[in-house]
């Protein structure tokens, strides 16, 4: 790519060139599927199932059609329901709540640490009633959350946790894929992620055979034989196109993640000299895969209208927390409930970050930063 290209826009995420890298492997296996004649559940999603299983190392893999239902189906299958308390953070994209609620449960808010915007483990306890059945933790950017301390409080009160994991597929803490260590890890292949589709899909991951056994019911109208219903369930099932454009995606998976972390490492030496902008913390024991490379300063928007101008992307994730959003109002959050969540929503800026990203590129984007932020 020339500088004249790039100048011309730099985008947020670049999926038309990502395609173009794989674009042999990607239309071979779509067009196997085309000849097939089998479109739903058939050989690619099992086998997507399974390779996913043990690049993950867990012992249940479930496909469905988007992460959103992922989390869904994840409680339904922990039986999670009305007048039931799930604790979760404010401080994520508004999916992972929106599921507490479709099943007629109450999310209960905890704030975020302000270094790694991830759940803040000492703010739980004190949120846990009688009501309160599990803790849903984000891995949120691409980073792990401290898991090992949550699923300590978990144990002490006896509470499910489901790892939401939308954004952080292969990252790792202490070696150990994030998405099983609770019972239940959901994923989404949206096609900005890590591990993207060309269109919805998603994922349940569990080692409790019992769990899996239900959310494959679940998944298709609650039924595992044809036209017997156990249970009330969904139709949500990933298709096999998505799930042979996802295994050839698999395959390549460590090789992007680890292209996110140089660029993001290149990204934290161009900025270290610009003392009013704080780069990600990378926490200890923790692998992280930068779905996204957040930055944190105080005069964010003018940052972000001014690389605008200039035709580079930039996203603010989130500019709203959940708690303060108007679907929510039921609940009764008022402003300065969550006090790091809330600044936090101020200060973020992402920059364009994706395994193509080139330095030349990532020097531009930091040049323009430079004119605004000195
Ligand atoms: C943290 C988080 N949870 C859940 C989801 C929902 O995934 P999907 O868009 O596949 O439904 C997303 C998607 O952006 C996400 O980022």
């Amino acid at each position: 790519m020339t500088k004249t290209t790039y100048k011309e826009r730099v985008p947020i995420v670049d999926l038309s060139t990502h395609y173009k890298l794989i674009k042999d492997e990607i239309d071979e296996a779509i067009s196997e599927v085309l000849s097939s004649g089998h479109y739903i559940l058939g050989k690619n999603v099992s086998s997507f199932e399974q390779e996913l299983a043990s690049y993950l190392n867990v012992k249940n893999v479930i496909s469905c059609a988007n992460g959103t239902d992922a989390i869904v189906l994840a409680l339904k299958a922990l039986d999670i329901k009305t007048d039931d308390e799930v604790i979760t953070v404010s401080h994520s994209f508004f999916a992972t709540s929106e599921a507490i609620a479709l099943v007629g449960a109450k999310p209960i808010f905890v704030d975020v640490l302000e270094n790694d915007f991830n759940i803040d483990p000492l703010k739980i306890e004190s949120l846990i009633t009688k009501k309160t059945k599990a803790i849903i933790p984000v891995h949120l950017y691409g980073q792990p959350c401290e898991i090992e301390k949550i699923l300590e409080i978990a144990k002490k009160y006896n509470l499910f946790v489901i790892e939401d994991c939308a954004q952080a597929i292969g990252a790792k803490y202490k070696d150990k894929s994030v998405g099983t260590f609770g019972d239940i890890g959901t994923f989404s292949f949206f096609p900005t992620k890590n591990l993207g589709a060309f269109g919805d899909g998603g994922a349940v991951t569990t080692n409790n055979n019992n769990i899996a056994e239900k959310i494959k019911k679940l998944r298709v109208h609650g039924s595992s034989k044809r036209y017997e219903h156990e249970y009330i369930g969904f139709n949500s099932r990933l298709d096999e196109i998505q799930a042979a454009i996802l295994r050839v995606g698999l395959k390549h998976l460590n090789e992007w993640n680890l292209k996110r972390q140089e660029a993001a490492k290149y990204y934290t030496s161009l900025l270290k000299d610009i003392s009013e902008i704080v780069t990600p913390t990378i926490k200890p024991n923790c692998n992280h895969v930068f779905h996204q490379y957040t930055i944190k300063l105080k005069n964010r928007t003018h940052l972000h209208e001014k690389l605008k101008e200039n035709n580079i992307e930039t996203i603010i994730y989130y500019p709203i927390p959940i708690h303060l959003q108007k679907a929510f109002s039921y609940l009764g959050y008022k402003e300065d409930s969550l006090p790091i969540t809330e600044k936090l929503c101020t200060e973020i800026l992402s920059l364009p970050m994706y395994p193509e990203i080139t330095r030349d590129i990532q020097e531009y984007v930091i040049e323009k930063v430079k004119e605004v932020v000195t």
